[in-house]
């Protein structure tokens, strides 16, 4: 028999495929025993059966061969959930909840009690459940392309008790108009075909059309500043997420399609990975 403490040095070997291959240890072992990682510690000489240790190792050898943590276990954390997630899905990124708190800050609640917001390409449903849930009174449209992702973003809101959101298959704003929103929030696929880092991390393992878009990373964000302008209220904002190198593009982009007050925002490592533009309205 083998103890939880033997069980984690036997997985050494995870070192050389991951820099935080400890912590990854512990969450696999914990997820073998269905415990929470502290009862590692608590109880590091207590003795796992063969089949855990069996789980524990078709986990690690998953592991090694570079598939994230998240798909293996099939939940990440994002804002205040643990969220399903499976290969279908972009697995949510700290930087995109930044991307949620700007929203928050562009619907001040004493103005927007009721709101009409639109989540583009949501994969998981990350961004929609955080402001879904945020207040209960707006009500929030989330699209994807996917249909295996929708499933995924479906059975988020159903375990989270969200009903403030509705999903729709479509590209991008098609189907949408004449409706309109106060907010427009997107995390659209802006990696360049080619780029080198989508052979780096998670990113092998992450659906293609989640990441890469064509026109150097920006087609994408191209037509989505195209369609929005038909889909928001006057005045309303777009707020998108893309590349740390895409800022002044993304900025062309917008004020060619008539934006206005066009702002890049930095993450906490001083990246540019968002803008925000306000839509004036369509003249006459
Ligand atoms: C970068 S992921 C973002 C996922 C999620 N919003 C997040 O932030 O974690 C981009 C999403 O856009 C979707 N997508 C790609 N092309 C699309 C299109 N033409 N119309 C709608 N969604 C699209 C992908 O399926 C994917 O779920």
């Amino acid at each position: 028999m083998v103890t939880i403490k033997q069980a984690l040095n036997n997985a050494s070997s995870l070192q050389q495929h991951s820099d935080s291959w400890r912590l990854d240890a512990e969450l696999l072992l914990a997820a073998a025993i269905q415990q929470q990682r502290g009862y590692l510690f608590t109880w590091p000489d207590e003795e796992i059966s063969a089949e855990q240790l069996q789980l524990f190792q078709q986990y690690c050898a998953r592991r090694s061969k570079g598939e994230p943590i998240a798909y293996i276990l099939g939940r990440q954390a994002f804002w205040d959930f643990d969220l399903m997630v499976n290969p279908h899905v972009l697995i949510p990124r700290p930087e995109t909840e930044l991307l949620v708190e700007f929203a928050i800050e562009l619907l001040p609640t004493e103005q927007f009690k009721k709101a009409d917001i639109l989540d583009l390409g949501t994969g998981s449903g990350a961004i929609a459940l955080a402001l879904a849930s945020t207040n209960p009174n707006w009500q929030l449209t989330a699209v994807d392309r996917s249909g295996r992702a929708l499933a995924v973003a479906r059975e988020n809101a159903q375990e989270l008790k969200l009903g403030n959101i509705e999903f729709r298959q479509a590209s991008w704003c098609d189907g949408l108009a004449p409706e309109q929103f106060d907010l427009i929030v997107a995390n659209p696929p802006y990696v360049r075909s080619g780029d080198e880092h989508l052979a780096q991390g998670s990113l092998p393992f992450e659906p293609v059309m989640a990441l890469v878009a064509e026109e150097n990373g920006l087609a994408d964000i191209r037509s989505i500043a195209q369609q929005c302008k038909y889909c928001l209220k006057k005045d309303a904002w777009l707020l998108i997420e893309h590349g740390y190198d895409q800022k002044d593009e993304v900025a062309k982009l917008l004020h060619e399609s008539a934006y206005q007050n066009i702002e890049c925002i930095q993450d906490l490592a001083k990246l540019d990975r968002m803008t925000k533009a306000q839509y004036p309205g369509q003249a006459g």
